[in-house]
Formats: C-alpha cells, sequence, structure tokens
C-alpha cells in the first residue's frame, strides 16, 4: 500500500476526486495528503478531507500564490490546525524560478508560517525551488520538522535536510530521462525518503504529456524499488513509516 504524500486534489484539475481517489485505490494507494497553495485551496482541502476517509491535508501559501495575501490568510491557517486531519503546514517555501524580484517578501511569509509551525508543534511540507542557500539558512533558525517536496538539489544539500530531520520527497521527475535526481536519490538511505506525486503536475514517464494522478505513485515506486534493489513491498513499508514518523496520519497501516 502506498501514500501519496504531496497532491493537489483540486476541482479545478479534476472533475471526479471521487473517481481519482477509487481508481488509485485500486493500484495500491491508500493514503493521501492534499496540499493546499493559497485561502482558495486550503479552504478546498478542508472540505476534502472532510469527505474522503483516505485523505489528509495540508494548508499552506505556496511562494508563486503569495501576491495579495495578507494577515487573514495567514490567520486562516492558524485558526485550522486544530483540525485532526490537517497534518502539516505546506505547501511553504522559496520559488526564484521565474520571479526573484520579490525574494525579500517571499522570505518573509516563509519565516511567518515556519514560526507559526513551530509555536504549533506541526509539519511543515517545503517547496524550494532555485533558493537551496535561503532555505536552509531560514530552517536552520527553527526546531520545524517536515519535508521537502520534489527535492531536485545535490546530494550534499539532502544530507543537510536529513541532518535537520526533513524527509525527501521523491516524486516523477526520478522516472525522465537524463534525471540527475537519480544519482542523488541512489545515494540516500531509504529511510529518509518518502514517495509523491505532486498530482495533477510532473507526470511520471511513460505517462509524460498527460494529467498526473495519485495513482501513478506505483510507476513511481516501480522505479524506485528497481534502483533501490528492494521489493515493492518493502519499499512501501519503508515510506510509509518514514512518513509516519512525523505526519501524524491515524489509523494508517
Ligand atoms: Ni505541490
Amino acid at each position: 500500500m502506498f501514500v501519496d504524500s504531496h497532491c493537489h486534489l483540486y476541482k479545478e484539475y479534476y472533475e471526479d476526486i471521487k473517481k481519482v481517489i477509487d481508481d488509485a485505490t485500486k493500484k495500491g494507494v491508500n493514503y493521501y495528503i492534499t496540499n493546499g497553495v493559497d485561502t482558495k485551496s486550503n479552504k478546498e482541502v478542508l472540505e476534502t478531507i472532510s469527505k474522503y476517509k483516505e485523505v489528509y491535508g495540508a494548508i499552506g501559501i505556496h511562494p508563486e500564490n503569495m501576491e495579495g495575501s495578507t494577515n487573514k490568510d495567514i490567520e486562516f491557517i492558524a485558526n485550522n490546525l486544530n483540525n485532526k486531519k490537517i497534518v502539516a503546514i505546506g505547501e511553504i517555501g522559496l520559488d526564484y524560478h521565474y520571479t526573484k524580484d520579490n525574494k525579500e517578501s517571499q522570505k518573509e511569509l516563509f519565516q511567518t508560517l515556519l514560526k507559526l509551525a513551530e509555536e504549533k508543534r506541526v509539519p511543515v511540507i517545503i517547496h524550494s525551488r532555485d533558493a537551496t542557500e535561503d532555505t536552509l539558512n531560514i530552517l536552520k533558525n527553527y526546531h520545524v520538522t517536515g519535508l521537502i517536496h520534489s527535492f531536485s538539489g545535490s546530494l550534499e544539500t539532502a544530507i543537510q535536510y536529513i541532518k535537520m530531520g526533513f524527509l525527501i520527497g521523491v516524486n516523477g521527475v526520478i522516472t525522465f530521462k537524463n534525471a540527475h535526481i537519480k544519482e542523488v536519490i541512489a545515494k540516500i538511505p531509504l529511510e529518509n525518503i518518502v514517495l509523491e506525486t505532486d498530482s495533477p503536475f510532473l507526470t511520471p514517464h511513460p505517462y509524460r504529456g498527460t494529467q498526473n494522478n495519485p495513482g501513478y505513485i506505483k510507476e513511481i515506486a516501480e522505479f524506485v524499488s528497481e534502483l533501490k534493489n528492494i521489493s515493492l513491498e518493502e519499499l512501501s513499508k519503508i515510506t510509509n513509516n518514514n512518513l509516519q514518523r512525523i505526519f501524524n496520519l491515524k489509523g494508517r497501516e
């Protein structure tokens, strides 16, 4: 059984979320963490987790969605952290890929949300793109743990995150031809890895070009099990235990 530790199950992407879950269940997915990126999607996360018992949620403000966000959006997150099915603040972080001109406000928001996570003792789900140095430097100042979603850095960077207590999120990118992340993940201990799809984005090979869904965690798992030379069963057991160490997915086998 697999857990999709990072997806975005929104109506704007999926006409029928129940069908997406039913199809993924048939492929062995038994739990999901759907992530919000702004107040609109955070509200949808809350709705989805109340509807489907196997879906857990993270609420956050993604750096790409931060424009126009106010204290009210942060309060909304703070006010909903007592929901038992909200397992993290996420996704949050830094993204300098497209926008560098708002670096300072990205950092400020990231720090505010990390402070909240620290105060409320809630793990975080981190998005970091082209911003490794700042992400590491900021994280060092907070007693937080969680996972680095869609990790794409070097082995040295992975080791630093792991030392700080973070899990490394592996998704469909690893199945892409020439993906350098293969060599990095090959060298990271299995005890520090979790699987994710980032649905509807980052569809794994051989389905690239079509919309991603949580059922494709199986294709990612198959790739990683070959890379690590262990059985699918063993991989699912270890990665699920890893996730459970940090995120409280109640009742999860
Ligand atoms: Ni995401």
